[in-house]
């Protein structure tokens, strides 16, 4: 089965932080889950370059937004490199096939009959490239970012937005899983039925983004521009297959966007529509708002230094429920780093590497395991997006194997045969873990695998006593406490 996953392409107007790096991590979580399940998966990330938001941050830095926005993009592949994220594809919106495919969508649309000409009257705020109109705003000011709105008086392409209103609550009806988590599905239901106006799709005063093809004095909207890029991404060769993804993952602040907007654009296109989005919590610092002029703030680098990638991995995904908001805390990584990973996982691991150095010279014999492991669980809470409790249930099993270490007294046990049984559980339990928790934290899964000196498995191969005779390379710790 093929899995289409896409995270939103992100404004390279600044280096992509904490929040950014979550939503790119829970999606490679996913998107690696889906892989040792044995999909064909495609994972797509990349980023918004067009828009007024890119055209003025770049005139503030003096260079042109295809040169500003040229050097900011090595550096969001620097950061998901490092955070060891493999997507397949990294999208720009100032790639060709995107433009053109944009430009034929917008085309056809309009022959539809479902783009016409007007005046567009109301405010508009840069920050969130969105319109807003006189009852969202408080004395001028975005409700969002606190800066005062633009207001704007002129002439514009409209989409008719409200002529889907019927189809949209429809689809959210009959396809519950359209929207999620499901609360966050019943404020778009409200939403919706209380008022759908017509979507200004056009700007004349300024010209960074894809011109109207039936009017070339325009240019479209970021956000008709920026939507389309999951659709683009799969009208190259070898990649149409994958239409239409599984699931856009999405942080809540832009769920309005990808829930109605993009929905009703697709069916005026007659294209078919996703099947998920879903919209993951916010990230707070020290309980505020992420904010890079209040210094609070925190870039990858800054993130990966505390207590390394995996480490930080593996706190964003455990911390909180995807769909929760969550509150970054030093302490609590660290925490995490030195309790879960170096005490219950590194210690296991290198526990039971240093009796079968000492007892087998490293060489672990072939016997049969005494513990159940059962996948079907976990597998299910990764289906319905619950991150966190399927990385504590993985937790439960490693501890199940600390508590059967503890009870067992391997050091105390003379008895070869015994011996060699309890050694065998250990490691082909730590084979099963490190398939588990390859999604999660790879380079770990990858350590553990060059410590057993075994290659890594898939999902499948989750079941106990697969694990043969094999001559262990015991390394270093796995986790440094702090
Ligand atoms: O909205 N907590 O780009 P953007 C959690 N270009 N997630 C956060 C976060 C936080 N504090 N801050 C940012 C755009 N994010 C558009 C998207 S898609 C067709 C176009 C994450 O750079 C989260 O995924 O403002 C959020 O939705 C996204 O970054 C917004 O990134
Ligand atoms: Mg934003």
């Amino acid at each position: 089965m093929k899995f289409y996953i896409t995270t939103p392409i992100y404004y390279p107007n600044d280096i992509p932080h904490i929040g950014h790096a979550y939503t790119t991590i829970a999606a490679d979580v996913l998107s690696r889950w889906n892989k040792s399940r044995g999909n064909n998966v495609f994972f797509l990330t990349g980023t918004d370059d067009h828009g007024k938001k890119i055209a003025q941050t770049a005139k503030k830095a003096g260079k042109t937004p295809k040169e500003f926005t040229d050097e900011l993009i090595p550096k969001f592949k620097e950061a998901w490199k490092k955070l060891n994220i493999k997507y397949d594809r990294f999208i720009r919106t100032t790639d060709k096939d995107h433009e053109k495919v944009v430009s034929k969508i917008l085309q056809l649309v309009y022959d539809k009959g479902d783009i016409y000409k007007g005046t567009y009257e109301g405010f508009y705020c840069t920050g969130c490239e969105a319109y807003y109109t006189e009852k969202d705003i408080e004395n001028n000011r975005c409700p969002i970012h606190k800066t005062e709105v633009e207001k704007l008086k002129q002439e514009s392409y409209f989409f008719k937005l409200s002529k889907y209103k019927k189809k949209l609550l429809d689809l959210y009806n009959k396809n519950p899983e359209f929207i999620l988590p499901d609360s966050k599905r019943k404020e778009i239901i409200s939403r919706v039925k209380k008022e759908l106006r017509d979507l200004s799709i056009s700007r004349t005063d300024f010209d960074w983004g894809i011109p109207l093809p039936f009017d070339k004095k325009h240019v479209c909207y970021v956000w008709f521009d920026a939507l389309f890029n999951y659709y683009s991404a799969t009208r190259t060769k070898g990649k149409e297959k994958f239409w239409p993804a599984d699931v856009h993952l999405i942080g809540k602040d832009i769920l309005w966007f990808h829930t109605v907007y993009w929905p009703a654009f697709l069916i005026s296109a007659g294209i078919e529509l996703p099947k998920t989005v879903f919209a993951h919590g916010w990230w707070t610092f020290d309980k505020e708002k992420i904010s890079k002029s209040r210094g609070k703030v925190l870039n990858v680098d800054d993130l990966i230094e505390i207590a390394g990638v995996d480490s930080a991995r593996y706190f964003l995904i455990r911390e909180t429920p995807l769909g929760d908001d969550g509150d970054f805390s030093e302490k609590s990584l660290v925490n995490r780093n030195n309790n879960e990973l170096a005490n219950d996982l590194g210690n296991l691991l290198s526990r039971t590497l240093t009796l079968i150095e000492k007892n087998f010279n490293s060489e672990i014999p072939k016997s049969k395991s005494e513990l159940t492991f059962d996948i079907g669980k976990i597998d299910k809470l990764m289906k319905n997006y619950e991150l966190d409790k399927a990385l504590a249930e993985i937790w439960k099993f490693v501890n199940k194997c600390n508590k059967y270490i503890n009870d067992k007294k391997p050091w105390e046990v003379k008895d070869k045969e015994k011996l060699a049984k309890i050694l065998y559980t250990l490691t082909d339990s730590l084979r099963i873990i490190s398939i588990l928790l390859h999604p999660f934290i790879p380079e770990t899964s990858e350590k553990i695998n060059k410590q057993l000196n075994i290659k890594l498995g898939t999902l499948k191969d989750c079941k106990p006593n697969l694990l043969k005779k094999t001559k262990i390379k015991k390394g270093e710790h796995l986790f440094k406490k702090i």
